[in-house]
């Protein structure tokens, strides 16, 4: 079921099956209480904790490949640490059923050491409304929200209404002291991954709290109870969401990466001396943190998990801007970059950003294989194939595929779990086949086109 089969390019063959085969190896569902560090169990660094990158990059190759159980236990896993997640934000003066979910974590108290991380890479706990949200998108089960996450959603939102500052001089909220997920930045102002992703956890949980209402009444009125909240809350609430202040620059027509970004000596890395890479072995901490370079997608994470809320143009603008600074230095980050190449019909960028990330370990390209395997990074580079080259994506409760093709393979075969229906996709350099397993038809999108694919029946496109 999780196979992907690669006709044309056996090195590229080879990288993925070790991925999936690994993927499979570490995580199976079964139990709630366990989750995908990202090393798995193969090697002792991250010390078999979970981080963001479950909620971040794990989630779509489980949903796809597994029965929806599967993802829906790595949610039930954050709603089983709401209440540790409340205590700790409780330790950081936050009040009133806020959470903040810890950036490393066993048990759900935070486990990691370095503050800049615990206190200001405070990001992670919007990965974890946005998983909820992908879940719905993906199995359409809507049973989760109502039963368990409605309850992690507000929680969080409350975490944001609480962090933001209100600053007469712009007359917005602003999100002081924080570290974005490009870790070579600490304690910076707006940055704007965080901002938007906090603005966005807030109007979802508040859309969400519309819908229990109508549709789930005993539901509502047990949460709203228990967590006591009420209108006048979710109204200040809004307020925060509605006045987010979000750093950007006219002169390039893009959003900063965070305030003040534009002070930088912004030498791309292309002019960096390749005698100073990778940069986190060669550097002190100072002379990252004062450099333009970005560890991994940052501002670019948002343009990925929020790829409606901007045009082609814009993605396009903003790929331009950052890409060209980013040292890929975390295994998260050529995956959602080979996404955004093909989106932009860069395929032999595409191309090479998967070769980076599917034999990252079997070739040792960063030679640190000893501390173990990039386990969570080999769920996003099953996503560069699926969502990159096979352009999947849901779009009113649809699947949606644009087929690329690498020029370097014959063809690429996958399949994906989608409600209840096993769909084949072969994508070749002659065109794309669809055949289904189950007893229904299925809608699906090819190239903003609309097909009818009907059980046992090959569909050529
Ligand atoms: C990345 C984080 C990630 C962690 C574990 C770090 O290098 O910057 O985003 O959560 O590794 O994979």
């Amino acid at each position: 079921m999780a196979d992907i089969v690669i006709d044309g390019d056996v090195k590229a063959q080879q990288g993925i099956r070790f991925n999936i085969f690994q993927l499979n190896q570490t995580y199976l569902g079964k139990d709630a209480r366990l989750n995908i560090g990202p090393k798995g169990f193969t090697g002792e660094k991250y010390g078999g904790s979970t981080y963001w990158d479950t909620e971040a990059y794990c989630i779509p190759f489980y949903m796809a490949t597994k029965n929806q159980q599967v993802a829906r236990s790595l949610l039930k896993y954050r709603y089983n640490h709401l209440e540790k997640a409340i205590e700790n934000a409780e330790k950081l003066g936050f009040t009133n059923g806020a959470a903040l979910y810890p950036m490393v974590t066993m048990n759900g108290e935070e486990c990691h050491n370095e503050w800049e991380i615990t206190f200001e890479e405070i990001h992670r706990n919007g990965a974890m409304t946005f998983a909820i949200y992908n879940y719905l998108r993906y199995t359409g089960d809507y049973s989760y929200i109502p039963e368990m996450g409605l309850e992690v959603m507000i929680a969080i939102a409350r975490f944001w209404h609480q962090r933001a500052t209100f600053s007469t001089d712009k007359e917005k909220y602003v999100i002081l002291g924080v570290t974005g997920p490009n870790e070579y930045e600490n304690n910076i102002n707006n940055n704007w991954y965080t901002n938007y992703l906090a603005k966005w956890c807030i109007e979802y949980c508040v859309e969400n709290i519309e819908k229990v209402k109508s549709d789930y009444k005993a539901d509502y009125d047990r949460i709203m109870e228990k967590a006591n909240l009420d209108q006048k809350e979710i109204d200040q609430m809004m307020v925060v969401a509605e006045k987010m202040f979000f750093p950007y620059s006219e002169k390039h027509q893009v959003y900063l990466q965070q305030d003040g970004f534009l002070d930088k000596e912004l030498i791309t890395v292309e002019n960096l001396d390749k005698s100073q890479r990778p940069i986190n072995q060669k550097w002190s901490w100072d002379r990252i943190l004062r450099s333009p370079y970005i560890k991994q997608a940052d501002t670019l994470q948002g343009f990925y998990m929020f790829e409606d809320h901007f045009t082609k143009e814009e993605l396009e603008r903003h790929f331009d801007f950052y890409e060209p600074f980013t040292v890929h230095e975390s295994s998260l980050s050529p995956c959602v970059h080979s996404i955004q190449a093909a989106a932009l019909d860069r395929m032999d960028q595409a191309y090479t950003f998967y070769l980076r990330t599917s034999r990252l370990d079997l070739d040792d390209y960063n030679k640190e294989v000893e501390e173990g395997l990039h386990i969570t990074s080999m769920a996003g580079t099953w996503m560069s194939i699926v969502e990159g080259f096979g352009g999947l994506r849901v779009k009113n409760d649809r699947l949606s595929f644009t087929p690329r093709i690498p020029k370097e393979w014959k063809g690429y075969t996958f399949n994906v779990n989608f409600r209840q229906s096993i769909l084949k996709v072969n994508v070749s350099q002659e065109g794309t086949t669809f055949s289904l397993e189950g007893d229904k038809d299925l809608l699906i999108y090819v190239d903003g086109k609309e097909f009818t694919i009907s059980p046992n029946r090959l569909m050529s496109v």
